[in-house]
């Protein structure tokens, strides 16, 4: 496999490690006490570093379930159409759901998913985002409890990939795509 350049560091451990205590502490208090547990629903594959965080921050009784999606079109324009690889394993009918993903790019797998998920009748729908690109949005989305803004750089690290690799970098940080090795 051929490596790249990381050329700055985006967001530092420690920001990551302030950033989802933040968000923990803000969901909490958002929540307060629900009469039956929260299902927290991560987005695959990006989202399931900042989900695993994301839920040792958050005090109320919760489950968790996952989805994965994948988008429609010829592999390097995305046609903004996605579709259900995998489903939720739990009806989320009259539940409290936080939707949670690593990053909002254009807006339009979360568009797509909050259209799904509220035709399924929630009690209630939120949306956790750790990173938010707004320079990028085509789709507009009120993103509840968002982390950090970034520029419209090609982020990687902390669950974001680049053709499936470094996801486990431990910070996010921008890829040279033009530096393979
Ligand atoms: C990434 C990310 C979001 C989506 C955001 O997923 O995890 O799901 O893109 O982009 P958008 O706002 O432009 O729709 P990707 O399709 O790369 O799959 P992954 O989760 O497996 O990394």
């Amino acid at each position: 496999m051929k490596t790249h350049e990381i050329t700055k560091i985006l967001v530092s451990e420690e920001e990551i490690k302030k950033t989802v205590q933040r968000l923990g502490a803000e969901i909490n208090a958002h929540y307060g006490q629900l009469d039956r547990e929260l299902i927290v629903v991560g987005l695959l594959r990006g989202s399931f570093i900042f989900m695993a965080d994301l839920v040792r921050q958050i005090k109320i009784p919760l489950v968790v379930d996952f989805m994965t999606l994948a988008s429609y079109g010829d592999g390097t324009v995305s046609s903004g159409d996605v579709k259900v690889v995998m489903d939720l394993d739990s009806s989320i009918e009259d539940r409290d759901v936080l939707l949670v993903e690593d990053i909002v790019d254009t807006g339009r797998t979360f568009s797509k998913v909050i259209r799904m998920m509220r035709n399924r009748n929630p009690r209630s729908l939120k949306i956790c985002a750790f990173l938010n690109k707004p320079a990028a949005r085509i789709v507009d989305i009120d993103i509840d409890f968002c982390g950090v803004d970034i520029p419209n750089e090609f982020a990687v690290g902390y669950g974001l990939d680049y053709a499936q690799g470094y996801r486990q970098l431990p910070y996010v940080g921008v890829l040279d795509p033009d530096s393979a090795q």
